[in-house]
């Protein structure tokens, strides 16, 4: 289902805007960013780290630091949000999504450093993977939270998902988006180009 040049991951690098305007890097991650995405994890607040992983970690298991590394395997994806902060480029958030081509479904899960929370990050990295699911061909996307992450709910609320019950954790909401853009009305210039040419490789892909 996607067309991704896995060989060349650094075109696929997207700039965003914080709410009060600094600069936002998008790019998956490189297996150069290991330490730092470690970091980055065990730096989060413990409500923080509990709340991405729904359960008590101190940071990310070996195996899992792992499977955050294979970008593509299994359709599987992770991306960083760096800032330049003091002259080095800082991880301030990151985000894992899965393209479930059998159901056509992007599944997703993000978290933003704590002292960039409430800058707007989560909400313009979530238009960001808007637009990866409809390069990739997804009709839905959706993640899942603990019913008591009032945040999360917030900010789904508000880039309007809508909520379900999940259907075998009565301790989480799942939230879900219809994507229904066309491909050349995609709003990220990259994914944009990766939606057309998906699109003049297998014109039945617009439909
Ligand atoms: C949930 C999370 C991703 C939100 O990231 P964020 O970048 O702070 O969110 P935004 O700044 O885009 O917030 C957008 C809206 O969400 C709501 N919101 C954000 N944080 C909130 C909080 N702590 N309490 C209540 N509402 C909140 C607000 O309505 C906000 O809009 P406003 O600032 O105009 O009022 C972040 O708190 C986080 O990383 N938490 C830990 C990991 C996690 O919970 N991941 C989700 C599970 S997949």
């Amino acid at each position: 289902m996607s067309t991704l040049r896995l060989e060349d991951l650094k075109q696929y690098s997207d700039t965003l805007r914080t709410r009060h305007g600094e600069a936002l890097r998008v790019r998956f991650v490189e297996p150069r960013d290991t330490e730092e995405l470690q970091h980055y994890f065990r730096s989060l607040s413990t409500r923080s780290r509990y709340n991405r992983f729904f359960g008590a970690i101190s940071e990310l298991p070996q195996g899992l630091l792992h499977e955050f590394l294979q970008i593509g395997e299994r359709e599987r994806f992770t991306v960083v949000a760096t800032m330049m902060v003091d002259g080095f480029e800082t991880i301030v958030a990151e985000a894992r999504y899965a393209l479930h081509a059998e159901t056509a479904t992007l599944e997703f899960g993000l978290s933003v450093a704590d002292r960039w929370q409430g800058h707007g990050i989560a909400t313009v990295l979530m238009k960001n993977l808007e637009c990866r699911a409809a390069a990739l061909g997804a009709d839905h996307m959706f993640g899942d939270t603990l019913r008591s992450n009032a945040a999360m709910i917030s900010v789904a609320r508000k880039s309007d998902f809508a909520f379900v019950n999940h259907p075998d954790d009565w301790k989480l909401v799942r939230f879900d988006k219809e994507i229904s853009v066309a491909p050349k009305d995609i709003p990220c210039a990259s994914w944009r180009l990766v939606a057309l040419s998906r699109q003049a490789d297998s014109p039945s892909a617009s439909a």
